[in-house]
């Protein structure tokens, strides 16, 4: 968690206080098609039964061998989950459907042009598409099993072709989001050691179509500076058959799938069968360093985990429609729209663009179209929608059983639109609490069995555990008080590390509340999620936010250190500090402050060669809401940057006691500038 400092800049401390709120509860027409109604769950995953408990969970899919050992402890805190085990995710996501489910559609690609019209992948057809890829990956590309391969492409169905692809060979894949700039996937390729490059020519976004090929020849080339050399970049096309970007392919490293893949027409690839402890997958998240880190996960216990979790918890059978609207991009994508869903045989959406393309009516015109069922969204999407069109979802014949929140905290307001108007008083939520490091849920209601609490994402789900711990690491059992939610044991869908960096993992998940890091016990080791919240009395949680600097804007992690690095490249900038700001929309904004080095006059083109700089390296989820060039920064005696204090002024909060501070007169000088504005 590094320095407790960083307390001092909490958005739980931003956050407001709130009323119990009523119960909703499931109508009997929800629970009499419930996958789960009996109570009596909650008791088969009691802590008593940890971790055998969790081979209900594992017993969902298909293994070559099972396992020796349920939870493996000799390496503490990096747990193996079914050890010995053999498991193949492409298999248990594909081939085990085909005997009584080929012809049923696995993924409805939705593009953003609605006059182009939907793609219905059958299960059949994705084993073909999957194999012929892996064929192209292994025989052309030269990967096999743990190897990692770097992958920037947008929302298409050829990006879970090309995991799947990656995860039949035991191919470690690394999805970057589409919208990351060249620059931040440079870094993951460095990271993970990658020298292939998955990406695609174009894509649409908001009306228009995007050139993406160039964020591959820019990410490639910066790689190569940090001495990662891509010897080959593999290239999908958004119209197959035809070039829809203007940047040139370089010759013997750029290829585009569509040619190449003709060779391996018809080719099969026999799975391979992983050890369940191989991993699976990367996924780079932010933390409190600059350095964003590779959360790794597991093939077995992840696969196992997710499977349970769209089961129970999405409440997925085969026959529902469903559409989880976040990018694949995220730990979102990876669980609940890739792995979760089709591990259970069922129909996945996949929408190209933004939801409220050409109008507020798009999202829900997919959802009649479609018949979607079940929808997935983030609280920044509702707010979006809800503001620009409150009476849209009434005009549609869509009918939803079951709706998920997921990314922040929902405001109970919000809550209640999303129940009655997108869910016409008709479908359940569940509020789903957890992070790219967890894989899949840790709270949230069990849909037919509990009760919903707008704006409480629920009790931990079957088989976790929370604890809050205050800050010397003694439980917070009192209703309503905020402390630092963990989880007392390990589960399956957990990280296994930080790729290549191990003690960084036991550091920032364990470290704190560790009382003896040699111990091999389970008990020792409570994951530290890196969130306050507080319960209350019926057992619910409410997730107040981040406790170390990370900004969740829209749902997306930003580590503030991260936009600050970014902006201390432009050579006038002395000092940077980044505070989250409360907006409407996105729950919380980058407000970005700036100290010049001596002599440099600030200006507006200044401010926004520093805006600039942000999106080109992270990109545009990162811009700052505002540049405010201030003479100083609020300093404590020791130098250290006073967070607290601008935070405080840029949500327009009471700064509290200065007068400790080595300039305290600079906090009016800043507060002007600021509020005035
Ligand atoms: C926040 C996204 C409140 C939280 C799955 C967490 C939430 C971070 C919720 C992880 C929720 C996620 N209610 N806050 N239902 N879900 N968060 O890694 O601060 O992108 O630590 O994973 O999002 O973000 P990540």
């Amino acid at each position: 968690m590094g320095d407790t400092n960083v307390l001092e800049t909490t958005e739980a401390q931003i956050a407001v206080h709130w009323q119990e709120e009523d119960y909703y509860y499931p109508s009997p027409k929800f629970i009499g098609q419930a996958n789960v109604t009996d109570p009596a769950i909650y008791e088969r995953f009691s802590l008593d039964k940890f971790p055998e408990c969790f081979t209900e969970y594992a017993e969902m899919l298909t293994w070559y061998k099972y396992w020796d050992t349920v939870l493996d402890t000799s390496d503490a805190p990096c747990w193996k989950w079914f050890k010995g085990g053999k498991i193949n995710a492409s298999y248990n996501c594909i081939d085990r459907h085909l005997k009584d489910n080929k012809n049923k559609t696995a993924i409805h690609f939705v593009p953003e042009l609605e006059e182009e019209r939907i793609d219905h992948i059958t299960y059949q057809e994705l084993y073909v598409r999957v194999n012929e890829f892996a064929a192209l990956l292994r025989d052309f590309a030269g990967l096999k099993r743990g190897d990692r391969v770097t992958i920037h492409m947008p929302m298409s169905a050829e990006l879970p072709i090309t995991m799947l692809a990656c995860a039949r060979l035991g191919v470690i894949h690394s999805v970057v989001f589409g919208g990351f700039s060249a620059s931040a996937c440079a870094d993951r390729i460095v990271d993970s050691k990658s020298r292939v490059l998955i990406s695609m020519d174009a894509y649409y976004r908001s009306g228009k179509l995007l050139n993406h090929k160039i964020n591959a020849d820019e990410a490639v080339a910066l790689a190569a500076k940090d001495g990662q050399v891509v010897d080959k970049v593999l290239v999908w096309q958004r119209y197959p058959g035809k070039s829809s970007t203007e940047t040139p392919m370089a010759d013997g490293r750029d290829y585009f799938v569509n040619d190449v893949v003709k060779k391996y027409y018809g080719a099969r690839v026999e799975p391979e069968q992983m050890l369940s402890e191989e991993p699976l997958f990367l996924m780079y998240t932010s933390g409190t360093t600059g350095k964003p880190k590779g959360a790794q996960h597991g093939t077995g216990g992840y696969l196992a985990y997710v499977t349970a979790m769209s089961k129970y918890i999405q409440d997925i059978h085969p026959t529902d429609v469903y559409w989880c609207m976040a990018d694949i991009g995220w730990i979102t994508g990876h669980s609940f729209i890739v792995y979760g869903p089709l591990a259970l045989c069922a129909s996945t959406v996949i929408y190209e663009g933004v939801p409220t393309y050409p109008d507020a009516g798009r999202s829900w015109r997919i959802a009649q179209a479609l018949d979607v069922n079940i929808f997935h969204t983030a609280p920044t999407a509702i707010r979006a929608l809800r503001k620009i069109g409150p009476n849209e979802p009434a005009k549609y014949n869509y009918h939803f059983k079951h709706m998920t929140t997921v990314g922040e905290p929902i405001e109970p307001e919000v809550w209640k639109w999303y129940e009655s108007a997108v869910g016409k008083g008709e479908a359940i939520i569940v509020d789903t609490w957890w992070q790219t490091e967890t894989g899949g849920f840790l709270c949230s209601t069990v849909p037919a069995i509990k009760p919903m609490k707008p704006g409480s994402a629920g009790p931990g789900v079957p088989g976790i555990h929370p604890i809050i711990y205050d800050e010397d690491g003694n439980e917070i059992t009192q209703p309503g008080i905020a402390g630092n939610i963990c989880i007392q044991n390990p589960w399956p869908g957990q990280m296994q590390t930080i790729w290549g960096d191990r003690d960084r993992f036991v550091k920032t998940y364990f470290a704190r509340y560790c009382k003896n890091p040699e111990s091999k016990d389970w008990r020792d080791w409570p994951y530290i999620a890196g969130d306050a919240a507080t319960r209350s009395a019926d057992g619910y949680y409410r997730i107040l936010g981040r406790i170390d600097d990370v900004i969740n804007v829209s749902g997306h992690r930003l580590g503030t250190k991260e936009i600050e690095s970014a902006a201390l490249v432009v050579q006038e900038v002395a000092e940077a500090a980044v505070v989250p700001v409360a907006h409407e929309i996105k729950g919380k904004e980058p407000d970005l402050y700036i100290a010049l080095k001596p002599g440099i006059q600030a200006t507006d083109e200044l401010a926004q060669k520093i805006s600039d700089a942000i999106c080109n390296q992270i990109g545009k989820i990162a811009k700052p809401r505002k540049v405010w060039i201030v003479p100083d920064m609020p300093k404590t005696r020791s130098g250290k940057i006073m967070r607290r204090v601008l935070g405080a002024i840029s949500n327009k909060g009471d700064v509290g006691n200065v007068m400790t501070l080595a300039n305290p007169e600079v906090v009016e000088t800043i507060k002007t500038l600021v509020q005035k504005s």
